[in-house]
C-alpha cells in the first residue's frame, strides 16, 4: 500500500540534511542576542556551518514559499522528529534554531524568558491562555505592538497525552475580504485593547488602543485580531461586532491538525492567524511533567532589519 501524500504545508527534511544537521549540530556555537535577536555573528556562524549541506537551497526555498507568497496560507509543519533523534536532543534546540536561521532572525520578544519559551500546560491558568488547557480562540502573538513579530513558531516536544489540542491556522486576509464593507471600514478605527505591554523587546511600541486593519500592504502590516480581547467587549457595541464577524470568517476558513513530537508550526503573522482547540478531558489525571509541552520562538525577516 502507499502511503498517502503530505499536506502540502508539511515539510519533510531530506535524509541526507538530517544526517548533515546531526553530524554539524555539536559544532555549533551557543547563541548570542544582541537586543533580542540572534546576533550578527551567530547568524553567520550557523549558516556558515550549514552551507554545504544537501538542499540547504532547497529547503530555505520552500520555506520561502509556504510561508511568505501573499496568495499563499502562510504557515508551514516542519516535521523534525528525526533530526531530534539523530542529534540526541531533546530541550536544545540549537541545531533547529540554525535552520531557522535559514527563514529568518530568530528573536527573543520576552525580555524575561529564554529564546525558546517553554509553553507547559498549567490547569490553574485561564483555560484560553497559550498554557491553559482550553480553547485558544484565534489570535495574533503580541498583538498590542507598533511591530509584532513577523513569524511566530511553535516546537511540539510534546503532545497532549489525550491526543486533543488541534493547531488551527486561518488566512487572515482572505478573512477580511469575505467581510462587509461596512464591517471592514469599522475595524479600521482604533477602539481595540488587548491586555498589558511589558517587559518586551524587538516589537516596537505599545499601541493601545490599535485598529484591527492598519492599512498596510499584506507582508508589511498586520491584521491585528485577538478574539481573547473580544471576552469583555460590550457584545451590542459595533467595533464588537464587526470584530466578531471577522472571528467568524477566521474560523469558517481556518485549517486544523495536531502537531506531532518534533513538529514545528511556523505561522507567518503577516497572513495568519492562530488558534489551538481545548486539549483532551482529564488532564487532571495526567502528572504535569507528561502533559503537553511546546517551545515558543519568533522571528524577525531579515529585511524589515535593514
Ligand atoms: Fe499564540
Amino acid at each position: 500500500m502507499s502511503t498517502p501524500p503530505l499536506p502540502e504545508y508539511r515539510v519533510k527534511l531530506p535524509k541526507d540534511l538530517v544526517a548533515g544537521l546531526a553530524h554539524c549540530a555539536s559544532a555549533l556555537p551557543d547563541w548570542q542576542l544582541t537586543d533580542g535577536l540572534l546576533s550578527a555573528a551567530t547568524m553567520t556562524a550557523y549558516r556558515q556551518a550549514m552551507a554545504d549541506l544537501p538542499h540547504v537551497p532547497e529547503f530555505a526555498a520552500t520555506c520561502d514559499q509556504l510561508l511568505n507568497a501573499p496568495d499563499g496560507d502562510g504557515f508551514a509543519v516542519l516535521e523534525l522528529a528525526e533530526l531530534l533523534d539523530a542529534t540526541g536532543i531533546q530541550y536544545d534546540a540549537r541545531v533547529i534554531t540554525a535552520l531557522l536561521s535559514l527563514i529568518a532572525r530568530p528573536l527573543r520578544a520576552f525580555d524575561r524568558w529564554p529564546l525558546w519559551k517553554p509553553l507547559g500546560t498549567n490547569l490553574a491558568k485561564d483555560p484560553m491562555r497559550a498554557t491553559g488547557a482550553g480553547y485558544n480562540p484565534m489570535h495574533l502573538d503580541i498583538v498590542n505592538s507598533t511591530w509584532p513579530p513577523d513569524y511566530s513558531a511553535l516546537l511540539c516536544v510534546r503532545p497532549d497525552p489525550k491526543g486533543r489540542g488541534h493547531s488551527l491556522v486561518s488566512q487572515v486576509r482572505r478573512a477580511v475580504d469575505r467581510l462587509s464593507y461596512v464591517d471592514a471600514e469599522l475595524l479600521t478605527h482604533p477602539k481595540y485593547e488587548d491586555g498589558d505591554f511589558y517587559e518586551l523587546t524587538g516589537v516596537g511600541e505599545e499601541w493601545k488602543p490599535f485598529p484591527i486593519i492598519d492599512g498596510h500592504s499584506p507582508l508589511g502590516g498586520f491584521v491585528r485580531f485577538t478574539a481573547k480581547m473580544l471576552a469583555d467587549a460590550d457584545p451590542d457595541d459595533p467595533y464588537t461586532k464587526a470584530a466578531r464577524a471577522l472571528e467568524r470568517e477566521l474560523i469558517s476558513g481556518q485549517r486544523r491538525f495536531p502537531l506531532g513530537r518534533g513538529d514545528l508550526l511556523i505561522v507567518n503573522q503577516h497572513l495568519s492567524c492562530h488558534g489551538r482547540e481545548a486539549l483532551g478531558d482529564g488532564q487532571e489525571d495526567v502528572p504535569e511533567d507528561e502533559r503537553r509541552l511546546l517551545l515558543q520562538i519568533f522571528l524577525r525577516r531579515e529585511e524589515a532589519l535593514s
